[in-house]
């Protein structure tokens, strides 16, 4: 018997976790229409590049990447791009890259196989109308990872940082409501995922109308199986006492907070419009920390922000050791255009050497400190989630509760279980462990080091 061949999908996503979860979206809705996923672009029906905006390297990867894909295309093959960078330069895509043919934002993927049958039929597309009521509700997200879930429950930004591209790409802030994020939830945990990753640019000011970011982690965190919860990206701001009361008491709830600063600097902070001060960003920190006992917290950091003096910068490693940082993601300033900080005075831009150098000192003081404070965990047993086989082969990749990776040999067949190890060795950012007889405490906080 023989049937039409279904069309193909392949879907390739740069950026942040917000675009994983969309392009999971995106295969969901797609195979609801017919097509299947596959891992290459070569010969696929439809490729799909999935972009970020966040900083102008990211989008000339994207550029460099869209002329190579012109090689692994048929003679009808469809390419769209999707994302923030679709958003973001619409109509300028189409007149940039001729083999592209549909450009569609965050908003519009529920078009997409209406515009991919119109490309067929040699009309190209564009769809970057913002949404406010778009959640995807009714689509089926094709999942991958059998270890952890990346659920969004808040699309778009109501900040305004002068630096970011995100508001303009994304749109107004809008939340979810929480019972279709617990029955998203639930269906995870039946397919054997026990962690949550909660999703949003500032996930902790969600609202529903009727709940909190509190209610919501309450709520997800009564789920049974729901093992390990994590949530990113939250604003200092939105850290109300209902909210670190709620990580504290919810079982689930890891002991690691991802905490973006960008600057210890108050002046530099005013400019950005980030809406706290150091001394209140480490008043924060102080209050996540005295609520939940041995909380590792890891950050975001610009350098290079216009205006930002010698004295500024050398306020932000003071801040990243105030607030004991174990991790930082670190980036020099890419002005966005149409954003507020490109039209700051030019003779307050920033040198790119020397925001070269500051980043390079940066860099050695969170190493330093990261370093540091992983020695000290030498000897200490602790529960890890092996999420996936290491590069190499040999060993297995996992994570503590508190987001450190640790490297263990065991067999493909122990991914996505639970076990006590106990760290032995470091390189300064990862850690090596054994397995150890003792079965993994589900629910119990963790006991530190000795
Ligand atoms: N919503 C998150 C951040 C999302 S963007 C939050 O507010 O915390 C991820 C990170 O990219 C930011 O935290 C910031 O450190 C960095 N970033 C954003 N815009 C940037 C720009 N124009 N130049 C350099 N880094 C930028
Ligand atoms: Fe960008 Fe600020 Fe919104 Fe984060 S909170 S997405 S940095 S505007
Ligand atoms: Fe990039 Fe858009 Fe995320 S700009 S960081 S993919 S929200």
């Amino acid at each position: 018997m023989s049937s039409t061949p279904r069309p193909t999908v392949y879907i390739e996503t740069y950026g942040c976790q917000m675009n994983v979860a969309d392009s999971e979206l995106m295969y969901g809705s797609l195979a609801a229409h017919g097509y299947d996923a596959v891992e290459a672009p070569d010969g696929a029906d439809v490729i799909l590049v999935n972009t970020c905006a966040i900083r102008d390297h990211a989008e000339q990867r994207v550029i460099g990447r869209l002329g190579e894909l012109r090689r692994f295309m048929k003679a009808d093959s469809i390419v769209g791009v999707t994302g923030c960078m679709a958003q973001r330069l619409g109509p300028k895509l189409l007149e940039k890259a001729r083999h592209v043919s549909l450009v569609v934002g965050p908003d519009g993927y529920r078009a997409l196989p209406q515009l991919i049958d119109n490309a067929r039929n040699g009309e190209r597309g564009i769809f970057t109308t913002f949404d406010l009521e778009e959640h995807y509700e009714d689509v089926t997200p094709r999942r991958t990872d059998p270890v952890k879930a990346w659920i969004p429950v808040q699309r778009g930004c109501d900040y305004r940082c002068t630096y970011c591209i995100v508001p303009h790409t994304r749109g107004a802030e809008r939340s979810r409501q929480l019972h279709e994020v617990v029955r998203e939830v639930r269906q995870v945990v039946e397919t054997g995922t026990s962690e949550i990753v909660l999703l949003g640019q500032t996930v902790n000011s969600y609202n529903d109308g009727t709940n909190d970011f509190a209610d919501l982690l309450r709520a997800v965190g009564s789920i049974d199986g729901v093992r390990r919860l994590r949530y990113t990206s939250p604003h200092p701001n939105d850290f109300s006492d209902r909210v670190i009361a709620a990580h504290a008491e919810v079982a689930a709830a890891c002991e690691h907070v991802h905490l973006p600063m960008q600057s210890g600097s108050t002046r530099v902070l005013k400019r950005m419009l980030r809406r706290y001060s150091r001394e209140e960003f480490l008043e924060c920190v102080d209050r996540l920390r005295a609520a939940i006992p041995s909380l590792v917290l890891t950050t975001d950091i610009i350098v290079g922000f216009p205006g930002e003096s010698d004295e500024d910068f050398e306020e932000t490693l003071t801040a990243v050791t105030a607030a004991g940082f174990s991790e930082a993601f670190t980036f020099k300033f890419s002005p966005r255009p149409g954003t507020p900080a490109t039209r700051m005075p030019p003779e307050e831009m920033i040198a790119d050497d020397v925001a070269g150098e500051r980043l390079q000192r940066l860099i050695q003081v969170v190493r330093a400190q990261s370093r540091e404070q992983n020695i000290a965990l030498l000897g200490a047993r602790t529960e890890v989630l092996l999420e996936r086989v290491a590069k190499d082969g040999e060993l297995l990749m996992g994570r503590t509760r508190d987001w450190k990776t640790v490297l263990v040999p065991g067999h493909a067949s122990l991914v996505n279980s639970y076990h006590m190890v106990e760290l032995t060795g470091t390189t300064g950012s990862t850690f090596t462990g054994t397995f150890v007889q003792e079965s993994a405490p589900s629910r119990q906080p963790l006991p530190m080091a000795s």
